[in-house]
């Protein structure tokens, strides 16, 4: 089958099951499917000759948008000049090169990268180096991993076990043991359209203390974080609740994990979560945004005190037993490398910060459409909580995704009831006022 076969088969039936397409309706989406054939800057377009405003970059990811002359030729170069080197016991010197840039860009002595594909490698990753950095120490009993209430860490084993959304958790037995959460931060009573970090709710920090009193601190290797909660429909850290965190771990030897496979790369004015909050991590995970995912991209960057508990022993000896096949792939490392220039050259996270009180202005002002319940905005984030259906769960959060996309031509994001929007940081005024006014119409179509 040649990659132009038709869509329908011979005798008319729907042809699209042989895609078992993820975290998505499968049949549900053969009735009316939402392709697209092409992409440029701000829009997918759509076979149907449709352009379609992108207000999610892709899924989070696609920061500097689409299509973007650089990276597309840093990529073909790269293919035709490397196509794939191994990463284990050899490697292509862009990928060290891409390493200290990063290093470069995050905050404090996160200075060691290790690289995968995705975010799911990325906290799995980051999991396992935690556990065999206090084994590295002498400390083996510090095994016991912390995550978060309403978290969304991908969906490895080590991710969901630590995740906290019940509906990706549930279905998939007993995951991980020696796993533990913390609270969620979010009250919609407390935080009612929040604009920024709320003020109320750095208290549920000292949650951590609670489970070091249960479990005690010699057993417990890691806590993780999103710094602000994406996917479960953008959570804003509450003031002064990653700083108290960040002491409590240190208290207690915890190292600090900071999934930023969505903060990172300008979605919150600056290079990371990270920098913008003041606080840094032992271990922060990145994906997405790294090549404006025009190849898959991931990685874990590392404080040098981690780091350092691994080099030690005799040298031929490997330190770390864990790798992928495409660690550090050459095509993602030069849609990298291409990426981080554009970010640095067009000024983009800084550009973000400056469109926030827009963004913010903007979003914030739909609080009167229908069924609109909370909003929460921070940098180019937003999350929109929608009035459910009675009984019907996710009904009204899948209605405006479809209304959005099929009539109004804005691609939107939805968790459960909750749209989530986050455009490229190339957006302009004049489309984030668009954004708002194709969501609210979608809205409105709805009531
Ligand atoms: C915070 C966070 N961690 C991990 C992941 C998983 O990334 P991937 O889908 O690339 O595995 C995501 C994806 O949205 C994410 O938002």
């Amino acid at each position: 089958m040649s990659g132009d076969a038709p869509l329908k088969t011979a005798s008319g039936m729907n042809d699209l099951s042989a895609f078992w397409m993820p975290f998505t309706p499968n049949r549900q989406f053969r009735v009316a499917p939402r392709l697209v054939d092409g992409a440029s800057g701000m829009y997918y377009h759509t076979p149907d000759g449709r352009q379609v405003l992108d207000a999610t970059a892709g899924l989070w990811c696609v920061n500097a948008g689409h299509c973007r002359p650089s990276i597309v030729a840093a990529i073909q170069t790269q293919a035709a000049a490397l196509d794939y080197a191994p990463p284990f016991q050899f490697a292509h010197p862009a990928s060290f090169t891409l390493a200290r840039r990063l290093a470069a860009l995050a905050p404090g002595d996160l200075e060691h990268v290790f690289f995968c594909n995705s975010g799911s490698e990325a906290v799995d990753t980051a999991l396992k180096i935690a556990i065999a950095y206090h084994r590295m120490r002498g400390e083996g009993a510090r095994t016991r991993l912390i995550g978060r209430e309403r978290a969304y860490h991908g969906v490895g084993f080590g991710g969901i076990s630590v995740g906290g959304m019940v509906n990706n958790r549930k279905h998939f037995g007993p995951m991980l043991a020696g796993v533990d959460h913390l609270p969620h931060t979010y009250s919609r009573e407390q935080q009612p359209f929040a604009n920024g970090q709320p003020v109320w709710g750095a208290h549920l920090a000292d949650d951590l203390e609670r489970l070091v009193a249960l479990h005690d601190a010699g057993t417990i290797a890691a806590v993780i974080v999103e710094p602000m909660a994406g996917s479960t429909g953008v959570l804003p850290p509450p003031q002064g609740y990653l700083q108290r965190l960040r002491q409590i771990c240190d208290r207690h030897g915890i190292l600090l994990i900071f999934d930023e496979v969505i903060t990172g790369f300008g979605r919150l004015g600056a290079a990371f979560a990270a920098t913008r909050f003041g606080v840094v991590p032992d271990l922060l995970c990145f994906a997405k945004g790294v090549s404006n995912a025009a190849a898959p991209l991931g990685g874990v960057l590392a404080r040098g005190l981690v780091y350092d508990a691994f080099m030690q022993g005799p040298e031929h000896v490997i330190e770390l037993m864990h790798g992928y096949t495409y660690s550090a792939h050459p095509m993602g490392v030069a849609a990298a490398h291409a990426t981080l220039d554009l970010y640095t050259e067009e000024n983009l996270f800084a550009r973000a910060l400056a469109l926030e009180p827009v963004w913010a202005k903007a979003i914030q002002g739909m609080r009167d459409a229908p069924f609109v319940q909370d909003i929460r905005t921070i940098g180019l984030a937003a999350g929109i909580d929608l009035a459910p259906p009675e009984g019907a769960p996710g009904k009204r959060g899948f209605e405006a995704m479809r209304n959005a996309f099929h009539e109004q031509d804005v691609m939107v994001r939805v968790s459960g009831d909750t749209i989530a929007l986050s455009p490229p940081l190339i957006v302009s005024e004049a489309e984030i006022g668009e954004i708002a006014s194709r969501v609210r119409a979608a809205l409105e179509s709805l009531a």
